[in-house]
């Protein structure tokens, strides 16, 4: 009972990063912040903000979810204000840890074995499933940009499974019976989704530092499609589209903020950069607090926008931003903006598909996974077989996954690790009060508690579906924890950290 809450010493964690198979310190602050904005713009912006604003109708006719209308922007700041809050608990315990492996790092040290294998576990929800998500309305807006050279792809092989079977659009859900079948199955892969995964797991087998010079490239363009999209799209705003400015009130704000919830993730993925960073205790919280400062704005002037420019309702479609350039008679810019949000995608996929190998690595030096988990390439010191795992799982869920349901998941998960992250903080101020901290949260128990009450709240708007899959999620990792990692958790049996 006790290894359950067994926590893993700091000063333990420390010692690791410093041994002969720690990853290679190359980013600075500069690149964290960029690391932070190529992490967090991306399918939330670009896709997810039109079923925010507009709502989500399940096939039935049912109401899955209702639209915030304009009032989005209202959704963004209070989402800004609940990430800064669980942000500067990040930056605490990043600081303190920095370590490869993010929430699942700091939990070990904070609550014990079994809260960090949830966390891990947890974790996957947020990187790999994010990832499906992403990959998914990347392959969505690719379509628009080849649409634009007047290339029409069969919808077979750019529509998953799921995404068929749960649409109202009668189109859309008319292929599961026009598709070409085999054995009886009908064949609906997003292809261009499972694509751009593998390609991304390619660029980052080529190692960490070539991954973050390639992100930079793909930070500027990302931000010179927006800030098109915005000055465009100013000069073509109609008052009457703010009216009804909250179509749904505050439940349309809260449901819209849930599933836009997923635009904020990532600015945490830089902590699992930690064991990477150098000078940490002060490049770290300067990374993230000012990553999520700059994109929250951002969203906020894109929100005002694009409700701004065509009525809200025209939203619910996959490629929002290019489809309000375009109805607005802006065809040749929605066709730019399109580009870019296939570029800022790209860059969201390398620092997920970055993060999830190293928490796997970090799992695997622990014993909680297998020892193949733990393996550093010895050319380009970086985590290679969970490298490619992520890969191939990300790609497989992606060719037939639903971007929707996807994005619900990712974030209820997200939400629950942020909750954890913030409840950490406490426990250790309280557990170790002596311990240095590099950088320490203002008004400790006022932030950490509004900011676990915070994720809880957002957490709330998500579908019931949501819920229930994310029960099973949790489930499961029990099952795998109490019959793999209970038995070979180096801190339960004292073995040497593993890494081969
Ligand atoms: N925040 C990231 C995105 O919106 C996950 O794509």
């Amino acid at each position: 009972m006790s290894q359950l809450f067994q926590r893993k010493p700091i000063a333990e964690l420390v010692e690791e990063t410093h041994g002969l198979h720690s990853l290679k310190r190359s980013l600075g602050a500069g690149d964290l912040i960029m690391l932070a904005i190529g992490a967090v713009i991306g399918a939330g912006i670009f896709g997810a903000i039109g079923t925010a604003a507009a709502g989500q109708i399940g096939p039935n006719g049912e109401v899955v979810r209702s639209g915030a209308g304009p009032a989005l922007v209202f959704s963004f700041l209070l989402l800004g204000g609940a990430c800064a809050l669980a942000g500067l608990c990040y930056a605490e315990l990043a600081a303190m840890i920095p370590q490869a492996g993010s929430a699942y790092a700091y939990s070990y040290a904070t609550l014990g074995e079994l809260v960090a294998w949830i966390i891990g576990w947890d974790l996957i929800l947020e990187y790999a499933v994010g990832n499906v998500a992403v990959a998914i309305s990347w392959g969505d807006y690719f379509n628009t940009l080849v649409r634009g050279f007047g290339v029409q792809l069969p919808a077979w092989t750019t529509t998953g499974y799921r995404t068929a079977l749960l649409s109202a659009d009668p189109q859309i859900h008319g292929l599961l019976s026009t598709a070409p079948r085999v054995a009886g199955i009908p064949i609906l892969l997003h292809l261009p989704a499972f694509a751009i995964v593998l390609v991304i797991t390619w660029l980052l087998l080529r190692g960490a530092r070539e991954s973050a010079t390639a992100n930079n490239v793909m930070v500027v363009i990302k931000l010179i499609a927006l800030s098109i999209f915005i000055a465009v799209g100013a000069t073509h705003l109609n008052s009457a589209n703010y009216r009804p400015f909250a179509p749904n009130g505050f439940r349309g704000i809260h449901q819209g903020a849930a599933i836009v919830f997923f635009a904020y993730i990532g600015f945490d993925a830089i902590s699992t950069a930690a064991e990477e960073t150098i000078n940490p205790q002060r490049n770290l919280p300067i990374g993230i607090l000012g990553g999520l400062a700059i994109c929250t704005s951002i969203y906020v002037i894109v929100g005002a926008v694009l409700t701004g420019m065509v009525p809200y309702k025209e939203l619910a479609v996959a490629d929002p931003l290019a489809r309000a350039l375009e109805l607005a008679g802006f065809r040749t810019v929605g066709w730019f903006v399109a580009l870019g949000a296939a570029v800022s995608m790209s860059a969201v996929l390398l620092v997920f598909q970055y993060g999830q190998p190293r928490i796997f690595f970090a799992m695997g030096r622990d014993g909680l996974l297998p020892a193949w988990a733990a393996t550093v390439h010895p050319r380009t010191k970086i985590p290679s077989t969970t490298t490619i795992i992520t890969g191939v799982f990300v790609a497989l869920w992606a060719v037939i996954g639903d971007a929707a349901e996807t994005y619900d998941l990712t974030n209820i998960g997200t939400l629950f690790a942020f909750m954890l992250v913030s409840v950490g903080v406490l426990v250790l101020r309280y557990k170790e009060p002596n311990r240095p901290r590099p950088f320490k949260v203002p008004l400790v128990w006022g932030v950490c508690i509004l900011s676990a009450l915070g994720c809880i709240y957002i957490m709330l708007g998500l579908p019931e579906a949501a819920w229930r899959r994310f029960g099973w999620w949790l489930v499961i990792g029990l099952v795998l924890y109490f019959t793999y990692g209970y038995t070979h958790s180096r801190l339960h049996s004292g073995a040497p950290a593993r890494t081969t």
